[in-house]
């Protein structure tokens, strides 16, 4: 029995600590530092909860039956006195020891997330109910990059990320690499993130900002430092011109269509800044903040109903025939 018990609970603490959205598992700095904070308030907490109940079923083992003592006629002090005064000023003592302890690892690790190292890479994360618009600055304009919802970061390299809210409040959160940080609109904030594992991780809105509170989240990407420099090349360029037949319908749809009221193809027409950039779109992994993965299948049933899979999303439902959906679709998936 005991040894199921054991094997159960084993299980568990593995599963539940790796993962790629979990501050159980860090990949970066500054979710180290937080992890540090948190196993010594586990180990701390878990410690006075194991000797309080301890000496609760101790006290109350000896308690069996005795009755109170008589006081001493002078002092006023029954024999069990001083032996409580010694047990209060020990617990005391213990107390204010782990309450130090405590303050001190918080203190000396919310100094250290302030800071980020030398030659942090800049980057821009602006919340919208519900999408990540993500900017990062190039050292040329034509070096900008502009894309949503897939955050990529260098390993290695500190990154100092830029927070902004366009509509609501929402919380940027990527728990294997760091804390949460608010995003407020009116006002920028900044957090810092310095990823050491090479990997795939998912970040989510930490806030609750509406009806697509949940389905606000995002993927983050840590390379080496050369496949990020190669990813930001590609980014940067424009799309390409759809060559297939079905393709080239396609983008004569969307940009005759209320599409590009909304959405951003560099190298066309379509310069909207409503919703995400989809210049790259089929080098991201998934659509809509998280919420579908990025296939054929689900840019058909996502364009033909947004209101059905992420109810109250500014996306609406755009009139299109079976063909110029279709075609649409063709033409996006050309968008690599
Ligand atoms: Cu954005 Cu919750």
């Amino acid at each position: 029995m005991i040894r199921t018990v054991a094997i159960v609970l084993a299980a568990l603490a593995l599963c539940a600590c790796s993962g790629f959205q979990t501050m159980l598992d860090p990949a970066g700095d500054q979710a180290r530092d937080i992890d540090v904070v948190w196993k010594t308030m586990l180990v701390v907490c878990g410690v006075m909860y194991v000797l309080v109940l301890g000496f609760l079923a101790w006290a109350l083992w000896r308690a069996r039956g005795a009755g109170r003592l008589a006081p001493d006629p002078i002092t006023g002090e029954t024999p069990a006195d001083p032996q409580l005064r010694r047990s209060l000023t020990g617990w005391t003592a213990l107390i204010a020891a782990g309450l130090v302890v405590l303050t001190t690892v918080s203190f000396l690790v919310d100094r250290s997330l302030a800071e980020a190292g030398p030659g942090p890479l800049k980057i821009k994360v602006t919340g919208n109910q519900w999408w990540w618009l993500i900017e990062y600055e190039g050292d040329l304009p034509s070096e900008n990059v502009l894309t949503a919802n897939e955050l990529h970061l260098p390993a290695g390299r500190p990154a100092v990320i830029e927070l902004r809210a366009n509509d609501v409040i929402h919380s940027f959160w990527v728990p294997n690499l760091s804390g949460k940080e608010d995003l407020i609109p009116g006002r920028i904030n900044y957090i810092a993130v310095t990823p050491r594992r090479i990997g795939d991780f998912r970040g989510q809105c930490a806030e609750f900002c509406g009806l697509q509170h949940a389905k606000m989240a995002f993927d983050v990407r840590v390379d080496t430092q050369k496949d990020f420099e190669a990813w930001m090349r590609r980014q940067t360029t424009s799309a390409a011109n759809p060559t297939d037949a079905r393709a080239v319908t396609g983008k004569q749809v969307f940009n005759s269509k209320a599409c590009v009221m909304c959405h951003r193809i560099q190298g066309t027409d379509a310069g909207g800044t409503t919703g995400p950039d989809l210049t790259h779109l089929k080098s991201r992994r998934h659509i809509a903040a998280g919420t579908l993965p990025n296939d054929r299948g689900s840019l058909q049933a996502w364009i033909a109903d947004p209101q059905g899979i992420k109810p109250g999303t500014k996306m609406p439902r755009v009139p299109l025939s079976a063909d110029e959906l279709n075609a649409v679709v063709a033409y996006l998936e050309t968008l690599k």
